[in-house]
């Protein structure tokens, strides 16, 4: 190497440590194994920054997709924490370890042949009447939602109620993972919510006429004119097309309105 490369490496070299010494480490503890990492990185990315990779337990990054459950415990604290790897930034001295998976019970059944009678939904989830109101699962979620409040609606029949309350479940699987009553919170909201949206909910009919008109073969000339059209074209008309603008109000319209 010459004297020049190796005053440009050296001086490359400073850089690095001048960076690394304006990043503050702080201990943590990783499935027991201690390791400095800097400050402010989720658990996440303080995992990989001590060298674990996610091959599971990861997947939107982004605190939507309910993979990356941990659980946690501070020093001094004998409480033991839940949350999103994703989410929750490192704290010094913080125990860590990561939920690969859950195995949590969920019940198997033909949705065709379930009405919205709520004695179906006991019978395939008796511990519903497990539950002892502890409050653990609520304190566990997220994303803030009522567990209890939406298990305890269950309880009286309020399928409803229940697939309102849980609405943003993102089957993390904390609750279930801090449960008295060893209640698959997410999977029993799953199936009220299925029950909700396909039983309970008056069907929605602009929806059902524009469906009869596409059974109808409205819009078959025009996809079938596009499927002839050559791959820039087609992106040409994509990138022209009239879109929607962002503040567009309800009533808002396209110009060309032959295939509304
Ligand atoms: S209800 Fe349970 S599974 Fe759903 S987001 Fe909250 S903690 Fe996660
Ligand atoms: S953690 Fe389990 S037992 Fe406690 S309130 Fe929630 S559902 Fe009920
Ligand atoms: S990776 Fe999706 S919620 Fe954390």
């Amino acid at each position: 190497m010459s004297a020049k490369e190796r005053k440009k490496r050296s001086a490359e070299t400073a850089v690095k440590e001048e960076k690394q010494i304006a990043v503050k480490l702080i201990p943590v503890y990783i499935m027991g194994k201690r390791y400095e990492v800097p400050e402010g990185l989720t658990i996440m990315k303080a995992m990989e920054y001590a060298g674990y990779k996610f091959i599971r337990g990861c997947g939107c990054r982004g605190g939507t997709c309910g993979a990356c459950g941990t659980v946690y415990r501070k020093p001094g604290d004998y409480k033991l924490q839940v949350a999103l790897a994703c989410q929750k930034t490192v704290e010094p001295d913080m125990y860590i370890a990561q939920i690969p998976f859950f195995p949590a019970n969920r019940a198997r059944y033909e949705f065709a042949e379930l009405t919205s009678a709520p004695e179906e939904v006991f019978k395939l989830y008796p511990e519903l009447f497990r539950c002892v109101a502890c409050n653990a699962c609520t304190k566990a979620c997220p994303q803030g939602i009522e567990v209890m409040d939406a298990i305890s609606a269950l309880k009286q029949g309020n399928i409803a109620e229940a697939a309102r309350l849980s609405f943003d479940c993102i089957q993390c699987g904390l609750c279930t993972s801090r449960c008295f009553g060893e209640l698959a919170q997410y999977h029993i909201f799953q199936l009220a919510r299925r029950i909700y949206g396909a039983r309970i909910i008056p069907r929605a009919e602009h929806l059902a006429e524009m469906v009869g008109t596409i059974n109808e073969g409205r819009y078959d000339q025009i996809l079938d004119e596009l499927k002839q059209v050559k791959e820039d074209e087609l992106k040409r008309l994509y990138q022209e097309r009239e879109a929607e603008p962002l503040a567009a109000g309800e009533d808002w319209k396209p110009k060309d309105t032959r295939y509304l």
